[in-house]
Parts: structure tokens; C-alpha cells; sequence
């Protein structure tokens, strides 16, 4: 099929490389030319694994080509996909959906009416019915519209779209979802459930399940503070909890909570619709969920206090900065905030991270960025672990025994193995445990 996708961010990217694998003829258009040119050379803009060898693969089968105009795309494509972001508005909760209406006003100009949009962004319900409405003023025509939202988490972004768990469909017409079934044949051919909706439900399904994983972490994060105040452990309690079939163990995992680009903004852009719908009750348990995942960070600074006195002039290293291992998005990081509020304290912090310091260098924080992880740690009052990369928690805590001046680290992830660094002669000290240190 032909093929193209509008934005060529995270979302758009990776979509635009997996369509390429299937075997469609793919148009990627960005605006931003340096981004267009960057990718044309087969240079990934992000960090995600694997995906920039299936991008210079899908160039040199000739699968794929990225422009940064709309001209030709009517003859060139049958179906268009919109995958430009929805980023919260700076200074309040709600979702901007500004690219999605410009993107989609644009390709209207352009459109043929058997053409099929199909929107993968994650937007307020009620924003693909409005949608129809702004691109008819332009086309003259009823477009033909699906929501076919993506549920890719980065760092298995192109496995997470090449084999997703469901593909939702929503639309007004049953025969608009033709075509992109035959989009997606061979990954319906390998048993991937499809679910075809209404245009509002399928905007639902995306934001109430990000709304639902960030619940589930800030109630593992919750039970947390209760394991704090009275000397229970809430790593062991996931452990029991999960092996429940009905609760499942996945995102149970405690420690400084959740970050990235997705389930922040989701579950404040889903409160702020929930309001304009005269709903607002009805989500006002997500606010209680953002505000145990924002304690959690000061969780961190606390303990650190709590260990070193005064901050003030105390080296501390922190370990990982993106908001998840195999990513270099800082995007609402907890490792990067932490990281800023022991440095707004006066602590000199050194961050170390395997591939997200070239993005913290741009963001000129006044953080100490270190790739050498021995230099990191060396003369370190104390470490953070902020991020659970495989480096971090392959770490022999005998081997880095001699570089810290102090040897005490706080593991904000729980990945450690909490008998092999105290042996090694580390304090262990980890949110929502009561670990002694002898
Ligand atoms: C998320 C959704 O998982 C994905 O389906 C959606 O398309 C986009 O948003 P992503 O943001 O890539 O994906 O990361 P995810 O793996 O969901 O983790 C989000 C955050 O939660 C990370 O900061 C992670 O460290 C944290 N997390 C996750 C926990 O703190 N505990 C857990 O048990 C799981």
C-alpha cells in the first residue's frame, strides 16, 4: 500500500519504519527539514534500539522517503496517518492538540476524497469528531477518518508496533476500517485481536489505559509510604500482590514512579477533559495518582538528606537520568528532577547516564554530565541510582567498592541486590523499604 505519515517524531517514526517493514511504500513528512534530513541519511533523531537499523533498511530497499511538504502526497498515498504530538500545555493540564488540527487542516488542502485519515496521536476525546468537522471546511467532502491509537512504550517501540498486544479501529463506518485492515493483514494474519469501536471509544482506550498503568504504579507507590511508616517492605508486598492472576505483577514496580512523555500528560490532559465534560469526579482519583508519583521524588531528596545532613557542597551521582532505561528521553524524568532539587540544595551533582547526557548538555542545568562511569562514582558522598539500566543493575558493588568516598547508595529503582552490596560493605537505602544497614 501507499503510505503516509504525518510527524515524524517517537510515534510517527517508529510507525513509519514498521509500516516500511510490512512491506508499504511509506512517506514520511516533517517540517522540520534538519529532522527530514537526518532521517533521510538514516540518522535517528532519539535513542530507541534496534530502530535505526530497520530505518536504514527500509531506505536501502527503497520502502521509505521523508519530505518536509504536502505537495505530491495525494497521488502518492492511500492512506494517511497522523502522528504529530500532543504535548501539555505549558502552564496548565490540558493536551495541546494544535499540530493535530494544523496537520490535519493541511492534508485536507490536499486530500482525494477515497482517501483514508487515520489518527494514531493520543487526544481529548471528542477530538477526532471535531476533526471531520475542521477538515471538510477544507476539502468540501466528509473525510474518511479512523482513530487507531498506538501503544508503543519507548525502548520497544518497533517490537511494540510490529506486534502490538490489540489493534483498536475506531470510525462512523465499518467500511473506512477496510483498508486499514488490509494495512495491517499480516499482523492480523499472525492473530493480533482488532477491535473495531466507536471514534470516541477508541480516543478513550488509549488515555484510560495509561491512565490505568499510572494508577496501578502509584498505588504500588502508595502502599510504599504505608511500608515506610511502619516498617513493612513494598518490593516483597508486589511480589505477593502480583502473583494474584486478577492484580498481575506488571507495573508493580516501586521506587521514584513514573516519567516520560505519555502518562504524565495523559492523566492531566484526561483530568482536564473529564472537567470541560462536567465529569471532572469521575478522574478525580488520577489527581490523587499524580500527586503520590510526584512525592516520591521528594522521597528521594528526603532520604538523601536524611543521610547526608546538609546537602550543601555533598557530591552525589546520580545514575541514569533519562525517565526509563533504553531511552534518552528526559521528558518529566524523576531521575532528572531529583537531580535538580539536590543541586537546587546546593548539592554538586554528577550525572552519569549511557546515552541521555547529550540531551541533559542541551538543557545547560548546571548538572555535571559524566560518561565515564568510574569518574562518576569517584569521590561520590553518595549515589543515586535514578534509572534502571542493565549497567546499573549489572554493577559489582565489589568492584566500585574503592572509588566513592562514602560508600552509600540509595537505589530508586529496587533493582539491586540488597545482600550483594551490603557483603561488599555498601549502605543500601531504597524507598518503600525499612533495609538495615549494620
Ligand atoms: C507508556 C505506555 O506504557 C505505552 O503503552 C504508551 O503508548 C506510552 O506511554 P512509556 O512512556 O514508553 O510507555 O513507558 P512505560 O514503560 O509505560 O513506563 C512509564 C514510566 O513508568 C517510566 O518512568 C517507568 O520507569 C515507570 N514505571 C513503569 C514504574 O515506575 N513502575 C513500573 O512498574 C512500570
Amino acid at each position: 500500500m501507499k503510505i503516509s505519515v504525518i510527524g515524524l517524531g517517537y510515534l510517527g517514526t517508529t510507525h513509519a519504519v514498521a509500516m516500511a517493514q510490512l512491506g508499504h511504500n511509506v512517506i514520511g513528512i516533517e517540517p522540520d527539514s534538519s529532522r527530514v534530513q537526518a532521517l533521510k541519511a538514516g540518522n535517528l533523531p532519539f535513542f530507541e534500539p534496534g530502530l535505526e537499523d530497520a530505518l536504514r533498511q527500509a531506505i536501502s530497499s527503497g520502502k521509505i522517503s521523508f519530505q518536509s511538504h504536502h505537495d505530491d502526497l495525494s497521488a502518492a498515498s492511500d492512506i494517511h496517518f497522523i502522528c504529530v504530538g500532543t504535548p501539555q500545555i505549558s502552564g496548565q493540564q490540558s493536551a495541546d492538540t494544535s499540530y493535530v488540527f494544523a496537520a490535519a487542516g493541511q492534508l485536507a488542502a490536499v486530500l482525494k476524497p477515497s482517501s483514508l485519515v487515520v489518527g494514531k496521536s493520543t487526544v481529548p476525546v471528542g477530538t477526532a469528531r471535531h476533526l471531520i468537522t475542521k477538515m471538510q471546511e477544507v476539502s468540501g467532502f466528509v473525510p474518511r477518518l479512523c482513530w487507531n491509537p498506538e501503544f508503543l512504550r519507548e525502548g520497544t517501540a518497533l517490537a511494540d508496533s510490529m506486534l502490538p498486544d490489540r489493534i483498536v479501529i475506531g470510525s462512523d463506518d465499518p467500511e473506512y476500517n477496510q483498508a486499514l485492515k488490509g494495512c495491517y493483514q499480516t499482523m492480523i494474519d499472525q492473530g493480533i485481536p482488532v477491535l473495531e469501536l466507536d471514534l470516541e471509544t477508541a480516543e478513550l482506550v488509549k488515555v484510560s489505559a495509561n491512565a490505568f498503568l499510572a494508577t496501578k504504579i502509584s498505588f504500588i507507590n502508595a502502599m510504599a509510604e504505608i511500608a515506610e511508616a511502619s516498617g513493612a517492605d513494598a518490593v516483597r508486598l508486589a511480589e505477593a500482590i502480583g502473583l494474584d492472576n486478577r492484580i498481575g505483577k506488571s507495573f508493580l514496580r516501586t521506587g521514584i514512579g513514573f516519567g516520560g512523555g505519555c502518562l504524565p500528560k495523559d492523566i492531566r490532559g484526561f483530568i482536564a477533559r473529564a472537567d470541560e465534560l462536567g465529569v471532572g469526579d469521575s478522574l478525580a482519583f488520577l489527581k490523587e495518582v499524580d500527586q503520590i508519583n510526584l512525592r516520591r521524588r521528594q522521597r528521594i531528596v528526603w532520604l538523601a538528606t536524611e543521610e547526608l545532613g546538609d546537602i550543601k557542597n555533598k557530591k552525589i551521582t546520580m545514575l541514569g537520568i533519562s525517565f526509563k532505561p533504553d531511552s534518552d528521553d528526559l521528558r518529566d524524568s524523576p531521575a532528572l528532577e531529583i537531580a535538580l532539587r539536590l543541586q537546587a540544595l546546593g548539592g554538586v551533582v554528577t550525572v552519569h547516564d549511557p546515552v541521555a547526557l547529550e540531551n541533559l548538555d542541551k538543557k545547560s542545568s548546571g548538572l555535571i554530565s559524566e560518561a565515564d562511569l568510574s569518574t562518576a562514582v569517584k569521590d561520590a558522598d553518595l549515589m543515586i541510582l535514578g534509572t534502571e539500566w542493565a549497567d546499573y543493575k549489572n554493577l559489582d558493588p565489589e568492584a566500585v567498592s574503592s572509588l566513592p568516598r562514602i560508600k552509600t547508595i540509595i537505589d530508586g529503582r529496587n533493582v539491586l541486590n540488597v545482600d550483594s552490596w551490603q557483603i561488599a560493605g555498601w549502605r543500601i537505602i531504597a524507598p518503600g523499604r525499612n533495609i538495615v544497614n549494620v
